[in-house]
C-alpha cells in the first residue's frame, strides 16, 4: 500500500491499521532466521502457541448506557502515577533488529509515557538507555555467576535513576528453539550484552561423567537465599519476573517481593507450560488485591489487555509487538504501536462499560463454549 499523505507526512509506515500489523511489516523487514528467532518460542512452541490460544477461549461482554465520561486509563503500581497500564517488556539484543536499538524504544517510552523495562542483555549500556529516555524505567535483572557482578549492576540502575528492580527467574536456563535452529538462526558477532562488559562469563563447563543441564549451566543458577540477599541489598522495590505457580507467588511475597509479573517468557523458557494468562487467575487469587499483579504473553491488540485484566493483572508488559514496531520504524513505530495499542484498549473499555481499569473485571468477560 501506498502511504497516505498524512502517513507520508509523519513517517508512519503505510499499511499499519492496528498495533499487531507491524508483525506482518516486521517478518518483510527482517531475514527470516532473525524473524524465527523473535516469534518463536522454546522447544516446540507449545507454550507460544498455549499463550496465543488462551486469549480465545474468553469473549468480553458489552455493556449498556454507562457513563464513561470521565474515562481514563492511570493507574499507580506504588511508585509514580502511569498513565496507561501498558508496560515495555525487557527484550534482550535489540540492536538485532534496529542499529539504535534501546535507544530508540526508549525515546517511544518517553514519548507515549510508557514504563520501559530494560533488560540486563541489552545492546546498549543501561547509563545510556536512561539518559535516552523519560522518567520511568525499571530494570530488569539477571543474576549474574557471582554476587559482586549482580551487585554492580544493582548500585549502577540505583545510581541511573531505575524506579524498580524486575529480577526474572524463568529462565536460568533457555531451551533452544527449534524453530530458530531450523532457520539457520545464529546470535551475530556484534549483538553483545553491553552491561556485561568486563564482568566474568559463567564457568558453565561440567566434568566428565556429570549433566551438562544440572551440574553445566544450572550451576551458578540462583537460589531462595539469593532472591532474599539480593532484597536485602536495595532499597528499590525488587519485582518478579516469571511467577506462575500460586505457591511460587505466596512465597515471594512472603520474602518481600514488591510485586509479581505472570509469564512465560513469551514461550521460550518451559515448552508446555501452561498459557500465562491460565496461570493468571490462581496467582491473584493466591495474593489478593495487596500485590501488584503484571501479565505477559501473547498480548497481540486491546481486547487482549482488557482480557488480561479481567482476569487479575494490574497492567501488562508488550513483548514481541513492541520488537516488530522496532524493526519496521525505531522510536516512531513503537511509540505508534503504543498509541494505537492504548486506543484499542480505551475503546473496548468504553463499550464494555468500564470508565477506570478498576472497573475491569472478571465479570466483564464470558467463556467460550467449545467450538463457539
Ligand atoms: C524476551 N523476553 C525477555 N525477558 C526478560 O526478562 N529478559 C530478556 O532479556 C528477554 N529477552 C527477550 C527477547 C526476545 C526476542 C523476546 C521475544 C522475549 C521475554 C519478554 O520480556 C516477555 O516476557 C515476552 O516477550 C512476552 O510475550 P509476548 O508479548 O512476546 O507474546
Amino acid at each position: 500500500a501506498q502511504p497516505t499523505p498524512a502517513e507520508a507526512a509523519t513517517g508512519i509506515p503505510a499499511g499499519v491499521f492496528c498495533a499487531q500489523d507491524y508483525e506482518a511489516l516486521a517478518a518483510k523487514a527482517l531475514a527470516g532466521a532473525t524473524m524465527a528467532y523473535i516469534a518463536g518460542g522454546a522447544g516446540r512452541d507449545q507454550t507460544l502457541d498455549a499463550n496465543r490460544a488462551a486469549f480465545g477461549q474468553w469473549s468480553i461482554w458489552p455493556r449498556l448506557l454507562r457513563d464513561v465520561g470521565a474515562g481514563h486509563t492511570r493507574l499507580s503500581l506504588g511508585g509514580p502515577a502511569l498513565a496507561h497500564p501498558l508496560l515495555l517488556a525487557p527484550v534482550a539484543f535489540q540492536t538485532l533488529v534496529h542499529p539504535r536499538g534501546e535507544i530508540e524504544t526508549a525515546r517511544a517510552a518517553h514519548a507515549t509515557e510508557t514504563c520501559m523495562l530494560a533488560s540486563t542483555l541489552s545492546s546498549f549500556r543501561l547509563e545510556d538507555i536512561a539518559s535516552a529516555g523519560g522518567p520511568t524505567r525499571w530494570f530488569q535483572l539477571y543474576f549474574q555467576p557471582s554476587r559482586d557482578a549482580t551487585l554492580a549492576l544493582v548500585r549502577r540502575a540505583e545510581a541511573a535513576g531505575y524506579g524498580a528492580l524486575v529480577v526474572t527467574l524463568d529462565a536460568p536456563i533457555q531451551p533452544a528453539s527449534l524453530r530458530a535452529l531450523r532457520a539457520g538462526f545464529r546470535m551475530p558477532a556484534d549483538c553483545v550484552p553491553a552491561n556485561l562488559a568486563g564482568l566474568p562469563a559463567a564457568p558453565a563447563t561440567a566434568e566428565p561423567g556429570d549433566s551438562r543441564i544440572f551440574q553445566g549451566m544450572m550451576r551458578t543458577a540462583p537460589g531462595w537465599d539469593d532472591f532474599d540477599w539480593l532484597r536485602a541489598q536495595t532499597r528499590l522495590p525488587v519485582w518478579v519476573k516469571g511467577v506462575m505457580h500460586p505457591d511460587d507467588a505466596a512465597q515471594f511475597v512472603q520474602r518481600g517481593a514488591a510485586g509479581l509479573v505472570v509469564s512465560n517468557h513469551g514461550g521460550r523458557s518451559l515448552d508446555g507450560a501452561p498459557a500465562s494468562l491460565r496461570a493468571l487467575p490462581a496467582v491473584r487469587a493466591r495474593v489478593g488485591k495487596g500485590t501488584p499483579v503484571l501479565f505477559d504473553g501473547g498480548i497481540r491488540c486491546g481486547e487482549d489487555v482488557f482480557k488480561a485484566m479481567a482476569l487479575g493483572a494490574d497492567a501488562v508488559l508488550i513483548g514481541r509487538l513492541q520488537v516488530y514496531a522496532l524493526a519496521v520504524a525505531g522510536a516512531l513505530g513503537v511509540a505508534h504501536m503504543l498509541k494505537l495499542l492504548r486506543e484499542e484498549l480505551e475503546a473496548c473499555m468504553a463499550l464494555a462499560g468500564c470508565a477506570t481499569l478498576a472497573d475491569i473485571g472478571p465479570d466483564c468477560l464470558l467463556p467460550k463454549p467449545a467450538n463457539a
